[in-house]
């Protein structure tokens, strides 16, 4: 198949989209409860560390591969390799991105769904006036109804893949313009608002301050794993993004903005968070739930708390599904490459996805002590061993095949940097970025 010739329209319209697709539930939802099963500032500062020397010089490499290679993941990676005379079989990586983000989609989308039950809870002002008892009983009730959660998954899968069968660029763009400045300000305003609260010091405390003996192989692998995720990489789903960058702007500034765009919304909805759960005395590790319990919570207290949380959610519902159509789209750009019209693989794409998320919706009813391995539920492992284990091993591979498969030429022109930014860039990947990607996962899995 040829080179694609659609482009993002501006450079700014990459950065948004690539930033939309990093922005969603791992901020906003998983940061803080895996945080908060983790430990807290001691996982938190791996989680950044991982972010800088691992997540953005591999986010890089990704992007990279994409620009050079202006095709489907699976496509690019099959010609690059050519070119560079290695072996074909490259291509299967992307086949296994497909199969990573198709196991984090179906879970993705159960979970935005309840983003829509909030917003329709808030809408009605049903939190108007609850205790945080009350609010608690009530997720509780909805977890347990799997009609409800099915119909919400079906709703938000629904909306996925009606963008994504339009064709990515295009409908992405104009959503994304208006959707970052406004989460943004409003997490802005809730940690402003959470700075006013009792919860604030200890929440402080506890995401910054490390207490270094919760540290063990197994919470540094889940840190790593969480980089991966929230930045979107490892899954060769960027790599479809870079195929319609601009030829002429800087992917390591790019992707620097990202970075950080992307860790400050997890921060501020960390402070937010972490302060209503030590003002109300909750548990830190409470698990999935944290997010949806909180946050009505503290809005529950706030004049026109009804009027906040809507928007909240609804902004909540608008970046998770720029993160889902992300994470459709390699799955789909794959299967148009064997021959499927886009529409067809959105369909089929759609009913997979859709069938195994069941399994996700029951896990919180009547599946929920089906472990069929090691000892975790169906949205137990869905939600950990893709981001954990498939996204660093999926990152290692596109690593290797930028910083040593790759021809130098090449790389470096689709990277668009001079001679000592690339030396830099091939220094981290190939010595610092590799190899402790290695170290982690072998100790973790040990
Ligand atoms: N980064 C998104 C989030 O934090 C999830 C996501 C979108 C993703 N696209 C991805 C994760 C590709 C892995 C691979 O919510």
């Amino acid at each position: 198949m040829n080179e694609t010739l659609e482009r993002w329209s501006t450079r700014r319209a990459f950065i948004l989209a690539v930033t939309g697709a990093a922005v969603g539930l791992g901020n906003i939802w998983r940061f803080p409860y895996i945080t908060g099963e983790n430990g807290g500032a001691a996982f938190l500062l791996l989680y950044v560390a991982f972010v800088l020397l691992l997540g953005l010089p591999v986010m890089m490499a990704e992007i990279m591969i994409g620009r050079a290679g202006r095709r489907s993941p699976v496509q690019s990676l099959g010609h690059l390799a050519a070119g560079a005379g290695a072996s074909r079989h490259w291509r299967w990586l992307g086949l296994f991105g497909a199969f990573t983000v198709f196991c984090i989609l179906s879970f993705y989308s159960v979970v935005s769904g309840w983003s829509i039950e909030f917003l329709i809870a808030s809408v009605n002002g049903d939190f108007v006036g609850a205790t945080p008892a009350e609010i608690g009983a009530g997720f509780e009730a909805f977890l347990a109804d799997p009609r409800r959660m099915t119909f919400n998954h079906t709703l938000f899968l629904a909306m996925t893949m009606l963008v994504v069968a339009a064709g990515v660029a295009k409908g992405l763009e104009r959503l994304n313009n208006l959707l970052m400045p406004m989460l943004y300000l409003l997490l802005v305003l809730l940690a402003g608002y959470a700075a006013t609260t009792e919860g604030f010091v200890p929440a402080l405390a506890w995401l910054f301050m490390p207490d270094v003996s919760a540290v063990t192989p197994l919470v540094v692998m889940h840190a790593m794993g969480h980089a991966f995720f929230t930045l979107a990489v490892g899954a060769c789903a960027l790599m479809a993004y870079g195929a319609y960058m601009p030829d002429h702007q800087s992917l390591p500034r790019a992707a620097g903005a990202v970075a950080v765009l992307d860790v400050t919304v997890a921060l501020l909805a960390g402070i937010a968070i972490f302060s209503v759960v030590f003002a109300q005395g909750m548990d830190p590790g409470e698990g999935p739930g944290l997010m949806f319990v909180t946050l009505p919570i503290a809005f529950a207290q706030l004049p026109w708390g009804a009027l906040w949380l809507s928007v909240f959610f609804l902004l909540l519902l608008l970046a998770t599904w720029t993160s889902s159509i992300n994470l459709a789209e390699p799955m789909v750009a794959t299967l148009q490459g064997i021959g499927l019209k886009r529409g067809h693989a959105a369909a089929v794409v759609g009913v997979a996805v859709w069938l195994v998320g069941l399994l996700t919706v029951l896990s919180f009813s009547s599946l929920a002590e089906w472990r069929p391995l090691f000892g975790m539920n169906a949205f137990e492992l869905v939600s950990t061993i893709p981001p954990e284990i498939f996204l660093p091993l999926g990152g290692l591979l596109i690593a290797i095949f930028a910083a040593w498969v790759m021809p130098e030429a090449a790389a470096r022109g689709a990277l668009g940097v001079g001679p000592g930014g690339f030396a830099l860039w091939r220094g981290l990947v190939r010595w610092v970025a590799i190899p402790l990607t290695l170290v982690v996962l072998v100790a973790g899995l040990v």
